[in-house]
């Protein structure tokens, strides 16, 4: 029984159905694709090109009036729905007392409320401060300035299957060349790739593991030289790989001991994803700091890094910042989302979305040599797609299964180092239904394409 009620899931007016009124994009769609090609650059591309006209739950209507079952939520956004009632009045009611004045030209309290409620989720109870920015990239950016500005160090250490964004400094952090570095560089230096932990690829224990990462920080970087060691604690678009059990925690102890910051990309695994507000949560890890965004505003764009208070006060005042950051709408349906996360317990119901859908997909993998492993945490499930027998991957037979359920009015998307990982990431408020018929067309689709 699912702990979200039904009411909340979308509204009264937004049938939770998968409703098929024409193909998979209907003509009002191609349509607008036909017109987006003549203005929207090409570089911009979408997964299912179905033009939406209204969005609740967990279904997505687009303009031909099919309702799609929406197991992406906008790349792990709309975590508490699209449309949530309290994002929505929250933002209303700001929209009409003021729009912008720059925080820092003239602060506004939401900003000063979000921040304490960052400070209060992310894990520790020791001093910590926040500051907003735009987007994930944007974060990530900054959490790199406040560890160089608090180590007087250079060096930055990020891992295989690593994304951390598509700036320039974070295009250098993310790991897979196309489609997001392929002709971009040169890519910002002293930035240094080590390995990660994957479990289903390297049968390393958690120890192992990260005894192998040290070594490569210790022979090709020199811990001293180390401002920050930044990690997904689950890789997202890498493949969302979930480290070995005491992998983060040995490199949390291996930072500390040197004197690096450990930073914790929370971005999309945060705000309740993996069914704990954070997902370092799980092993235990305090991190120095946490990067913020995605889920955290219910569908607008804000973001944020939160830390040791030393940390984040080691930076001299203007250092941090830009015209938009923690811009007073976003800030708005921050404090909107968190309160429904905090209302519908957002946690339990993304633990009970790992129960449904590792459930299902277990059995599927049992019938289905061509699913290598099924894993994730919490709404941040994910199956690997391998040729029968062995670990190679097939990414044709990935991207096959996930146009099969786009066809079918199911939206997934795929990922990883390899394109061979089909990932489910349901808004949290989606209701058992939708996600049990979302695999049972995935069965479908998966006997019919096998
Ligand atoms: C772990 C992680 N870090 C950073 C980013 C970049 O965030 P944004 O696209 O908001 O810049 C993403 C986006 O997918 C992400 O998943």
């Amino acid at each position: 029984m699912s702990v979200v009620p039904e009411s909340r899931t979308g509204g009264p007016e937004l049938a939770q159905e998968r409703r098929l009124l024409t193909e998979v994009p209907g003509p009002r769609s191609r349509e607008l694709h036909a017109r987006r090609t003549a203005s929207v650059a090409g570089g911009v591309s979408s997964v299912l090109p179905v033009y939406v006209a209204a969005a609740g739950g967990g279904v997505l209507v687009d303009v031909d009036g099919n309702s799609l079952i929406d197991l992406a939520s906008g790349i792990a956004v709309t975590s508490v729905g699209n449309a949530a009632p309290e994002v929505v009045s929250r933002v209303q009611d700001q929209v009409a007392a003021f729009t912008h004045t720059c925080f820092m030209v003239a602060p506004y309290e939401g900003y000063v409320e979000v921040c304490e409620q960052l400070v209060e989720l992310t894990p520790g109870g020791h001093a910590k401060k926040a500051a907003l920015f735009n987007s994930g990239a944007e974060a990530v950016e900054n959490a790199v300035k406040v560890a160089r500005v608090h180590t007087g160090r250079d060096a930055v250490v990020v891992v295989d299957h690593a994304y951390h964004g598509r700036t320039n400094l974070t295009m250098a952090m993310t790991a897979k060349n196309m489609p997001y570095k392929q002709g971009f560089g040169p890519f910002a230096n002293e930035v240094y790739r080590a390995p990660m932990s994957y479990p289903f690829r390297d049968g390393l224990t958690g120890a192992e593991a990260a005894a192998r990462t040290i070594d490569v920080i210790d022979k090709q970087v020199g811990a001293g030289n180390v401002a920050c060691f930044v990690i997904e604690p689950v890789l997202g678009e890498g493949g969302f790989i979930v480290p070995a059990p005491g992998y983060l925690p040995a490199l949390a102890e291996y930072a500390a001991a040197h004197g690096i910051v450990f930073v914790a990309d929370e971005i999309q695994s945060g705000m309740c994803r993996t069914g704990a507000w954070f997902a370092s949560e799980h092993e235990g890890v305090v991190p120095d700091l946490v990067t913020v965004a995605k889920g955290v505003a219910g569908g607008l764009p804000l973001a944020g890094v939160v830390g040791r208070a030393e940390m984040m006060d080691a930076v001299h005042a203007g250092g941090l910042g830009g015209t938009y950051g923690g811009n007073p709408v976003g800030c708005a349906a921050a404090l909107g989302a968190i309160a429904t996360m905090r209302e519908l317990d957002l946690n339990a119901r993304a633990r009970e979305i790992e129960a449904l859908l590792v459930g299902r997909l277990r059995d599927l993998a049992a019938a289905n040599p061509v699913i290598g492993e099924v894993r994730g945490r919490g709404a941040m499930i994910a199956i690997e797609v391998v040729q029968p027998g062995t670990t190679i991957p097939d990414a044709a037979m990935a991207a096959r299964l996930s146009a099969g359920c786009h066809q079918a009015g199911v939206l997934t998307l795929t990922c990883g180092t390899y394109g061979n990982v089909l990932r489910f990431l349901p808004p949290l408020v989606a209701p058992d239904h939708l996600l049990h018929e979302a695999m049972d067309v995935l069965a479908q689709v998966g006997a019919a394409t096998l």
